[in-house]
């Protein structure tokens, strides 16, 4: 098989590029990325030069250039992750979200439609999803697969038009595509604009972390690991015309998740307890910010029997350990461009 997986260069698209390369040595794995900020070649290091990866630089939005590679690589399957994916950055540039994730998700729905025509049941388009869509939770309850869209950022906005996009094209062209829903992932190489990744780092340099509004708000971590064995579970054994949700039944609220990281920090540091603590900082509150989030991963749970395979204290330990050993990485990626993004998000 010739697959197709976009944004590999990023977070959780590094990831599946390195499980796809390293199991599946009889498929040739195509890594289109634009190398936006996002986006690190730094994080396959370790699979560049194997003989069945291929790197695409190149961007959803240039529809010759898609058009081009289809022609080219005659892809049985596209994975698809490309995305603008930080909910502060859509609140001052939703332009910017509209663009990438409907209009360069469409893109590549017309390509592969067109390129596969009359051959579409041996075809797949997995597109990957966020929890987000769902909108926020009050104290109580789950989403599950039927709940309805309610989206609250231009983020989540745009991701939910991506996903009705390739529902109606699976209802109108028979397209076969499969969607994932999943909840928030942490692990190595996240960007240090999220909130565990740019506690670590800000932990590291002794500087405040900036907890939005009470903190009272929660989120469901998965380890990115773990969503990338789903992601190969469902590319390989999810029903066409299917949304499966991803969780890591995981819920903490930020405060008390930053408390936690705080403590583990101190140990590895070698600091005096209760030091790390000292850096929070309450600040201004994310606008239209998601009180919680919290995935029924039953589905996927039941049908293929994925379910997460590390703790949050094994995942955290390990992540920890990864940007304290990886600083040259940390250190580049929080150069130049980087400060501006701090600048104007938090002064
Ligand atoms: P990321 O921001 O780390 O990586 C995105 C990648 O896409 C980068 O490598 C970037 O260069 C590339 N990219 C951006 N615009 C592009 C364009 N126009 N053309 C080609 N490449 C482009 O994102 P992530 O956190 O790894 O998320 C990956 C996907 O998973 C996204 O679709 C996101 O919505 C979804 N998701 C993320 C999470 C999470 O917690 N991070 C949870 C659920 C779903
Ligand atoms: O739920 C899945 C989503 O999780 C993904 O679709 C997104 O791509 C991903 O970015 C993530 O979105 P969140 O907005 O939940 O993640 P973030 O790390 O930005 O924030 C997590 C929580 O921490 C949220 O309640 C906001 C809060 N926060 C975040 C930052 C960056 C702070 O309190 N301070 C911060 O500086």
């Amino acid at each position: 098989m010739n697959i197709l997986i976009t944004g590999g260069a990023g977070f959780i698209g590094s990831h599946v590029v390195r499980r796809f390369v390293t199991r599946y040595k009889e498929y040739h794995i195509f890594n289109l990325d634009a190398l936006t900020y996002a986006g690190n070649l730094e994080n396959l290091k370790d699979v560049e030069k194997a003989p069945n990866y291929t790197f695409l630089k190149g961007n959803i939005l240039d529809e010759n250039f898609i058009k081009s590679i289809f022609a080219k690589y005659n892809f049985d399957g596209v994975i698809h992750l490309a995305a603008e994916s930080h909910v502060d950055r859509s609140i001052t540039d939703p332009l910017a979200f509209v663009k990438t994730n409907v209009i360069g998700t469409v893109n590549l729905l017309n390509v592969s439609l067109d390129t596969w025509k009359g051959n579409l049941e041996h075809k797949r388009f997995y597109h990957i999803s966020t929890d987000e869509v769902y909108g926020a939770l009050g104290a109580e309850g789950f989403f599950t697969e039927v709940t309805p869209y309610d989206p609250n950022s231009p983020y989540s906005a745009s991701k939910a038009s991506s996903d009705h996009f390739i529902r109606a094209y699976g209802e109108t062209y028979q397209f076969p595509y499969v969607i994932t829903n999943c909840s928030n992932n942490y692990g190595p190489n996240h960007f240090p604009e999220k909130l565990i990744p740019l506690f670590i780092n800000n932990i590291i340099n002794n500087k405040p972390l900036p907890v939005y509004g009470d903190g009272n708000y929660t989120r469901d971590w998965l380890f990115v690991e773990d969503h990338a064995i789903a992601i190969d579970l469902v590319f390989h054994k999810g029903k066409n015309h299917e949304t499966y949700n991803i969780g890591g039944f995981n819920e903490w609220k930020n405060i008390d998740l930053v408390k936690l990281l705080c403590r583990l920090m101190d140990k590895k540091l070698n600091r005096k307890e209760g030091s790390s603590e000292k850096l929070i900082t309450y600040v201004k509150d994310r606008p239209g910010h998601d009180l919680r989030y919290a995935i029924d991963a039953t589905k996927i749970n039941k049908e293929l029997g994925w379910e997460p395979s590390v703790t949050f204290e094994e995942g955290l330990d390990k992540t920890i350990d990864w940007y304290l050993n990886n600083k040259e990485w940390l250190n580049n990626v929080t150069s130049g461009e980087y400060q501006k993004y701090y600048e104007s998000q938090y002064n």
